[in-house]
């Protein structure tokens, strides 16, 4: 199976010398983004909330001469975010690439400190996560922060992300709530990327990953559509969907290509225009002002 830094046409890249955290890196394509990256020859940090998952893939990684650290930590928690970069900054100089990739599909309506659940853990923890980094100096001049989002965004718009939305769970729908969190990722790109002009700011879908662990919370329905996509032979299969291996590309690419532009949203590698919700600077000020007053 091709590996994704050849698909994302980056083989040549050589990352000695770089250190690159991959959040959600114990498995699916957190995983194989991590394994890509160190092939290239970064030092590549994990983090993950399985211990026993963490050190398997942190050994494959050194195993790879990628120096690894496996750092766990539950982005459920308000705290885990911060305690996680000062934990990084403890064990590197300098992070040439974050890559927000973990990410949770929740289906059961949850609160985790009086915040919708999906949206904690797939948008204010990356927040906080690199907030925290940038203003401890832990990012080198040059750094890159890439955040997995998903083209299941445009589900989402502005009504979804009103502080009475994202801290009610009242007729939950655990779809909405995953598009939200997404739609999130890419206004927080775009905001970043206007705000922190030392830093390239972008981020992704990675393909639709029936294999992944991503479903298992999932509604039934979903889950059954998933697993008959998962069924499917590998030929059929390719054609409609992706494996973790060929979805960690596009992360791959926006860590180690030349892209140098800031704020875009890719899909296949390629900068593509995401939903009209995405593109609302205004939103993208607003949604950043409403997630610091959620972190206080
Ligand atoms: N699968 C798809 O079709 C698809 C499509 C579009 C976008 N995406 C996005 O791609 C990214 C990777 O997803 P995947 O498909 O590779 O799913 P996955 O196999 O379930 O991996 C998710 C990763 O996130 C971590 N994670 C989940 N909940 C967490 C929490 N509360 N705190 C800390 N870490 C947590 C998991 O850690 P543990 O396993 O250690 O708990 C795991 O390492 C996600 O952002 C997802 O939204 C996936």
């Amino acid at each position: 199976m091709t590996r994704p830094e050849a698909i994302a046409g980056v083989e040549h890249v050589d990352l000695t010398g770089r250190t690159v955290l991959v959040t959600g890196a114990t498995s699916g394509v957190g995983r194989e983004t991590a394994l890509a990256l160190a092939r290239l020859g970064a030092r590549v940090l994990v983090h993950g909330r399985d211990r026993m998952a963490g050190r398997a893939v942190a050994t494959e990684l050194d195993d790879l001469g990628a120096d690894s650290v496996f750092f766990r930590a539950d982005f459920a928690n308000t705290e885990s975010p911060v305690d996680l970069a000062d934990a990084v900054a403890e064990h590197t100089d300098e992070l040439d690439v974050l890559v927000n990739n973990a990410g949770a599909y929740v289906d059961d309506p949850t609160l985790a400190d009086g915040v919708e659940l999906t949206f904690r853990v797939n948008h204010l923890a990356p927040f906080a996560l690199t907030r925290t980094l940038s203003d401890a100096g832990t990012f080198a001049g040059d750094a890159r922060v890439v955040t997995v989002s998903s083209a299941v965004h445009p589900r989402a718009d502005a009504s979804d992300l009103t502080r009475e939305a994202v801290t009610s769970v009242d007729d939950y729908d655990g779809l909405q709530a995953y598009a939200r969190s997404k739609l999130a990722n890419v206004l927080f790109t775009r905001e970043l990327a206007r705000r922190e002009s030392d830093l390239l700011a972008n981020c992704c879908h990675p393909g639709l990953v029936p294999g992944s662990g991503l479903w298992r919370d999932a509604s039934f329905p979903i889950r059954a559509g998933v697993r008959l996509l998962a069924a499917l032979p590998d030929p059929l299969l390719e054609r409609v969907a992706d494996s973790s291996r060929s979805a960690a590309a596009t992360s791959v690419f926006l860590a180690a290509g030349e892209y140098d532009e800031s704020g875009a949203y890719f899909s296949d590698c390629e900068p593509t225009t995401p939903s009209p919700a995405a593109r609302d600077d205004e939103l993208a000020r607003r949604l950043w002002k409403l997630t610091e007053d959620l972190l206080e």
